[in-house]
């Protein structure tokens, strides 16, 4: 097959030599670019924002938040004076290393400052994303322990306060009037902190943040990353996002997902880069305004949000300039040819697709400036990283064969642990050497890696990894379902929406009502992303014969292909 390939464009790049970096680079250099090289102490915040205050970025742009509401800018030098407050804050709470601490608020300059007071006490930290109902964030405040959690009066009534005993503190954001016992003003708890503050230095080894992340089986798990993380999110800021001084970088993932904080939050600010934060809600003019307003010059999206743009109309373009824009780049589901040729024709540029996964910590394989970009493919990997296919009995496959996506371990950023789930951990390190990722793909002559798919059965829908097992538990506590089995069908916008097969409990008859109350179930009581998009009654599902739903027979029905194996069938 002959694959058509765009070359790059002219001006320089951070990388210029792919090749060469890729047989000299060592992680090792990296790490003498930070404060604890020479003192041995480190703290991600600090690194993030306070070695700023020692340089010409003291007081430059950080921060340019907006939301439709609100609308403000923070320097270096002000997001690490407040997130010294919020750091005090905490300590006179008590929290200190270690504890899991949680932010659960849509996008705003106080869930940034909170994450960095978090981090500068030595705590964990586990976002939430704002979409989350009572049961999720529940589960994952109750896997870890958590012993705080910072949310907003909107969100506050989804915080299962009682049930938790490890939960001490509920700090509000934006608080009216009195609050309950054992919740603190965070306007009035900030008003009365000091703003010096001595910051805890901790190991490089020690955990930083906590992911929960879906799998195809149980609850979500907890991916936790060390501050170690530190090496590779300013390494690929500058190589992949090629970070330069003068930059303006949107990258538009919530903090609750990964890309939103590797990406969203510590790689720019390492790199000190001036980082625009949108809330609100998507729709194709206000993202190219945002484009426009803030003369963005490096622009990280994702699929579903490219497609959706596409499908908006080249027309719409026009009405914007987006001539600031130098840099675009897209993660977390396969980016189509098709788009890649549109961001050619609308913005003039190409769309650099790379991969990686919440429990690789950063990026992995990725479309380089320097490099011919094949629509379709995710790219090479990184330098000091070595990313190639291997078949399920752990052998390396020659190009062009198909099997799973794998990466030579170790890596800096790689996860340390699961929380509470250390066999888990250990099934993604089956084979020695190796971390295996879950996704299948195959690797061309030239080193361009291609994703096929998932291997087991992990939603993705507009790049939210969704496990099908969550919403199929949730399903079933409906009244009227007796049995759910769901799988992701492919959508032309989304990648995959959630589809649920659904048998019914006797006396419930299929119906549109039926149908719409219990979407309304799952968004109410999971999350809205999570609610199947589609409901097919069916008098039986497919089952094991030990009672497993079998979601292959329920995905082959779905494309019309043939069902494979039945031989474990029910009957
Ligand atoms: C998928 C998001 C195709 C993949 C950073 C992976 C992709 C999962 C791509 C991780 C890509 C990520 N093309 N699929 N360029 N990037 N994925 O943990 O299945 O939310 O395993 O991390 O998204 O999703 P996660």
């Amino acid at each position: 097959m002959k694959v058509e390939m765009i070359m790059p464009a002219e001006g320089k790049n951070n990388l210029e030599n792919y090749e060469e970096a890729y047989a000299n680079f060592d992680w090792a250099e990296v790490e003498k670019q930070f404060t604890w090289y020479e003192t041995g102490k480190v703290n991600m915040a600090y690194e993030a924002l306070d070695r700023h205050l020692l340089t010409e970025r003291k007081d430059k742009t950080a921060l340019l938040f907006s939301d439709g509401k609100r609308e403000e800018s923070y320097t270096f030098a002000q997001l690490s004076e407040l997130s010294n407050k919020f750091g005090n804050v905490l300590r006179n709470l008590g929290i200190a290393k270690g504890d899991r601490v949680f932010v659960f608020m849509p996008r705003s300059p106080e869930l940034y400052v909170s994450f960095f007071g978090i981090l500068k006490v030595g705590a964990i930290i586990g976002p939430l994303f704002e979409a989350f109902m009572e049961v999720a964030v529940r589960d994952r405040l109750e896997d870890s322990e958590a012993v705080a959690i910072i949310t907003t009066p909107a969100l506050l009534p989804r915080v299962p306060v009682k049930d938790l005993p490890h939960l001490k503190h509920v700090i509000v954001v934006g608080a009216e009037g009195e609050l309950e016992e054992g919740q603190i003003s965070y306007e009035k708890a900030m008003s009365e902190a000091s703003s010096d503050f001595e910051i805890e230095w901790v190991d490089r080894e020690d955990g930083m943040i906590l992911h929960y992340t879906s799998g195809s089986t149980g609850k979500p798990k907890g991916v936790l990353h060390v501050h170690n993380a530190m090496i590779q999110h300013l390494q690929t800021g500058k190589w992949v996002l090629d970070f330069q001084e003068d930059d303006v970088f949107w990258c538009t993932a919530d903090p609750g997902w990964v890309t939103g904080t590797s990406y969203g939050i510590f790689s720019p600010w390492l790199n000190g880069v001036t980082n625009v934060i949108r809330g609100g809600r998507f729709s194709p003019e206000a993202w190219y305004e945002t484009i426009e307003k803030y003369k963005v010059t490096i622009w990280y999206s994702a699929p579903t949000a490219f497609r959706m743009m596409m499908g908006a109309g080249d027309e719409i373009v026009k009405r914007f300039d987006l001539s600031s824009l130098r840099h675009v780049l897209s993660v977390g589901e396969p980016l189509n040819p098709e788009v890649v040729y549109w961001g050619m024709r609308v913005f003039n540029q190409r769309i650099h697709d790379h991969w990686w996964m919440t429990e690789t910590g950063g990026h992995i394989v990725a479309n380089f400036r320097c490099l011919p970009i094949k629509p379709g493919s995710m790219g090479k990997s990184f330098p000091g990283i070595y990313a190639s296919i291997i078949d399920d009995q752990g052998n390396e496959l020659p190009p062009n064969r198909m099997g799973n996506l794998a990466i030579r371990t170790p890596w800096p950023a790689m996860m340390r642990k699961i929380w509470n789930n250390q066999a888990k951990f250990d099934e993604y390190f089956r084979f020695p050497g190796w971390y295996v990722s879950g996704d299948s793909a195959y690797k061309d002559e030239d080193g361009y890696i291609w994703f096929q798919g998932r291997v087991d059965d992990v939603i993705n829908t507009s790049g939210e990894r969704v496990g099908p097992f969550e919403v199929e538990s949730k399903l079933v506590e409906h009244p009227a379902v007796a049995e759910a089995g769901v799988i992701g069908k492919p959508d032309p916008v989304r990648g995959e929406i959630i589809k649920a097969f659904i048998s019914l409990r006797a006396g419930y008859e299929p119906s549109e009502e039926l149908m719409d109350d219990i979407r309304k179930f799952v968004k109410e009581g999971l999350a809205a992303h999570a609610a199947p998009r589609e409901i097919e009654f069916r008098d039986k599902l497919p089952k094991t014969r030990s009672g497993k739903i079998m979601r292959r027979v329920l995905k082959a029905w779905e494309l019309g292909l043939p069902t494979g194996d039945l031989s474990t069938l029910e009957d």
